[in-house]
């Protein structure tokens, strides 16, 4: 049977009948990749469900018992998971090379292998890197079975005799599947490699971890066309400038994709950082203009950040304006309100705004930080650094109410701040721990009156 071609988007996993130049679907430019999908035949054996199961069955009869759940040992990936690793499930851990996939996974085999089977199949590194890394990590233990195997029927088939419990494959990337014409790494690689493991997991009840690498552009065949497949995508993100990793769960059939897990990669490898605040504002600049604290919900917990801005005469027909770790439209929509609103005039001005430690702040809670931080930069005039600020800042300047205020004053007063901002509509019911000052007001400029 001849094999049907398909193009697929590398950047968003969208897939269309012919070649375009740009993805109808994201409207990304040259991401098309051609996908040369196996025969009918043999792409139904690939189904990710076990043979069998395929006979409709009442809810009611469908047996629940067996979720089982079992610690990784590190708490912050547990919490990302949603409680622990699921048995029988399929988790893929993404992130750009060199960022430490390799360095968590083998890390929390020193854990999973108290109780369990752990085949560790690597198709980038000999077992010798693998053992001098694994000494390094402090993950001596004799359950860990090693596997250096690129060709995906040779990992199935260790995965046969072995019957571990969990299968680590880094990275499928590498992995290449005889059957499939294609060159290891290209979408129906990948592809056809993850489907054959996702039926591992499902039929044999091996927990399966897939490392995919993406870089910046998404140019390589990776981790996006397989999010709709797996089970849970996990992100592994941080600067390589910086030593802060934050894990996070964009998919996951298992719990919430709110959490993130935040690491730091130090000699022994990976340490947990239960305490994400404190080290998001370890080294903040005091007296400096232009910097207020933010507390954003991450998940179930309240993280405080460092929000950043500078504020500088512009050489520019149009004034530049640019953030990272907020999202730029809010931001540009921001600045107007600042001007229009705040009486702050920026037409003549650039503005950056950055927030410290590669957290990314998507929440209404960071607008009023962001507004201070850009005021006290034009005015060149500190925040006081004992200072937080939360609030929704709308588009006549108020400020309104957000969610979770009472878990977030006690953060703010836990690391040691004397005062913090909030909006005063919505709030009159909110009690603030003792020993935080609170500051309720109204609108933007009286903030800014207030404060600078
Ligand atoms: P690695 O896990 O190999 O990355 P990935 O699998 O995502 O490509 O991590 C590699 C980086 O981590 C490397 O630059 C060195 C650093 N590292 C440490 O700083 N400490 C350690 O204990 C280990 C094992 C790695
Ligand atoms: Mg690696």
């Amino acid at each position: 049977m001849k094999s049907k071609v398909t193009y697929f988007c590398t950047a968003c996993g969208n897939e269309t009948p012919r070649w375009q130049g740009r993805c109808p679907a994201c409207g990304a430019w040259n991401t098309i990749e051609e996908c040369k999908t196996a025969p009918a035949a043999s792409s139904a054996r690939r189904t990710g469900l076990p043979q069998g199961s395929r006979q409709p069955k009442p809810l009611s009869q469908v047996d629940v018992s067996r979720e089982v759940r079992f610690p990784t040992g590190l708490g912050e990936l547990d919490r990302v998971l949603g409680g622990g690793a699921v048995q029988d499930s399929l988790v893929l851990v993404a992130g750009a090379p060199g960022i430490g996939k390799s360095t968590l996974l083998l890390q929390i085999c020193s854990e999973l292998c108290r109780n369990l089977r752990v085949l560790y199949v690597s198709g980038e590194e000999s077992e010798t890197q693998i053992k001098l890394r694994a000494q390094r990590l402090g993950v001596t233990t004799d359950n860990l079975l090693l596997l250096c195997e690129t060709d995906l029927s040779q990992v199935l088939e260790a995965a046969e005799t072995v019957k571990p419990d969990v299968l680590i494959a880094d990275s499928v990337q590498t992995l290449c599947d005889g059957e499939n014409a294609s060159t290891p790494g290209s979408v129906s690689q990948v592809k056809a490699c993850t489907m054959a493991l996702m039926q591992l997991a499902k039929g044999s009840g091996v927990t399966v971890f897939v490392v995919g690498h993406v870089n910046k552009d998404g140019a390589i065949a990776g981790p996006r066309v397989l999010e709709h497949m797996v089970d849970c995508v996990l992100y592994f993100e941080g600067e390589a400038a910086h030593n802060y990793r934050i894990l996070r769960a964009v998919k996951n059939r298992f719990g919430s994709t709110n959490e993130i897990g935040v690491f730091e990669m130090a000699d022994h490898g990976l340490r947990e950082v239960p305490n994400p605040s404190e080290m998001l504002l370890s080294g903040r600049p005091t007296h400096a203009p232009g910097t207020c604290v933010a507390c954003a919900m991450e998940g179930s917990r309240p993280v405080l950040a460092e929000v950043q801005a500078l504020v500088s005469r512009t050489n520019f027909n149009v004034p530049r304006r640019m953030a990272d770790g907020f999202d730029i439209n809010r931001a540009v929509l921001l600045m107007a309100v600042l001007e229009k609103r705040g009486g702050i005039n920026l037409a003549g001005s650039d503005v950056y705004i950055n927030v410290i430690g590669g957290l990314q702040l998507t929440e209404p809670a960071a607008d009023l930080p962001v507004i201070l931080a850009a005021a006290s930069s034009f005015r060149d005039k500190a925040l006081d650094s004992g200072v937080a600020a939360i609030g929704e800042v709308g588009l006549t300047g108020e400020l309104r109410a957000v969610s979770h205020l009472g878990q977030r004053l006690s953060e703010v007063h836990r690391l040691g701040f004397r005062c913090c901002v909030i909006p005063r509509q919505g709030t009159s019911q909110v009690q603030p721990p003792e020993g935080l000052e609170i500051l309720r007001v109204r609108h933007i400029r009286e903030a800014i009156e207030t404060l600078l």
